[in-house]
């Protein structure tokens, strides 16, 4: 069976196009990470993991005796570390991808990232999002030159809508954990752990989890780089999917009312849940105004604006008592709506 690298030619999910070719493949590897990360280095800068006495002060106020670091992943083009995603995506489109163009589906920093991909590789896209999608990420996709199209209340509505796009018009459908994206989202994780080996062993880390692919990402460069660290994923109470489907062994679904968008999945997703399966050490859920608190001490005293699910890891270090040692904390997103940043301030 043939490797997924980023220099193959033949690429899908199990989830996505299974069944349509008969091709075959392995799961992503470690040694796919570090080749992926040749790839997105060519295109985006390194990101700052930083810690800030300030928040340390704060997590000590709170009775936890760790300190943090932050990765800061939301200082990226498109504000999301999402874009490594669709700067691998770019660099390894098959030639019919290119041929016809991309879509896919999102409530937004994936849409953002294949949008930005597209342009990289001058490819179309078509972006479906749900109405529940906030505005200011529609409009950031639409200014990335993709075509927006708004169909569904939820990312599932969008996920069948964007499957018809796609059969209608000959284009390649992009699931939102092709391997390739995976792997884009990996090096986010190969570079944090390389950056943490220079300062300090990790104790843990915290990964916020909509579809699993930063979590999955994450674990397999953990168990190659770091095997001491665990890896703790963390959801929204309100969108409990992929926590449900890891307990349970099982794909299962769960309504998505969260306010953070990123993490606003209605399904598990078999790629980064058989990844995560075996490699997760544990899946903690975090209420959304935990998330909202944890938002504001990024604000006030990590000089960080974050989004809800960019805020999640750091709520997941909130609600988890007994962490010791230096503990990361990825701060993937942020790309907050108006009405979220009046709510932080509201407080
Ligand atoms: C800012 C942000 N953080 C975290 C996530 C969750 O990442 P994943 O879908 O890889 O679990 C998302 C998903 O879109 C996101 O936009």
């Amino acid at each position: 069976m043939a490797s997924i690298g980023w220099s193959d030619q033949n690429y899908w999910t199990d989830e996505c196009r299974a069944g349509d070719d008969g091709r075959v493949s392995t799961d992503p590897t470690f040694a796919d990470v570090r080749r992926a990360a040749e790839v997105v280095a060519r295109t985006l800068p390194p990101t700052p993991l930083q810690g800030h006495p300030l928040l340390d002060l704060s997590l000590r106020e709170r009775g936890l005796a760790t300190s943090v670091l932050v990765k800061h992943e939301h200082v990226l083009p498109t504000g999301s570390f999402k874009v490594r995603g669709g700067v691998h995506l770019a660099a390894t489109l098959t030639p019919a991808e290119r041929a016809h163009g991309l879509v896919t589906c999102s409530t937004g920093n994936h849409a953002q990232s294949v949008a930005y991909g597209a342009r990289l590789a001058g490819v179309p896209a078509t972006i479906v999002m749900p109405t529940s999608a906030p505005a200011v990420k529609r409009d950031a996709v639409a200014a990335l030159g993709a075509e927006v199209v708004v169909r569904g209340t939820t990312l599932g509505e969008a996920a069948a809508a964007a499957r018809e796009h796609a059969a209608g018009n000959g284009a390649s459908f992009i699931c939102p954990t092709d391997p390739r994206i995976v792997l884009g989202h990996a090096t986010a994780y190969l570079e944090l752990f390389e950056q943490a080996a220079a300062e300090t062993p990790l104790s843990t880390l915290l990964v916020p989890f909509g579809s699993g692919t930063g979590a999955a990402g994450a674990c397999l460069v953990r168990d190659a780089l770091a095997p001491g660290c665990r890896v703790v994923a963390v959801q929204s109470d309100a969108a409990p999917a992929g926590w449900r489907s890891w307990r349970s062994g099982e794909i299962e679904t769960a309504p998505a009312t969260t306010r953070a968008s990123g993490l606003a999945t209605t399904t598990g997703y078999e790629l980064p849940q058989r990844l995560l399966r075996e490699r997760l050490d544990d899946f903690v859920l975090v209420s959304d105004d935990g998330i909202d608190e944890a938002a504001r001490l990024l604000a006030t005293r990590a000089h960080t604006l974050a989004e809800g699910a960019g805020a999640a890891a750091l709520a997941g270090l909130l609600a988890t008592e007994g962490l010791v040692g230096t503990v990361a904390v990825v701060c993937t997103g942020a790309n907050a709506s108006a009405d979220e940043i009046a709510r932080l301030a509201a407080a």
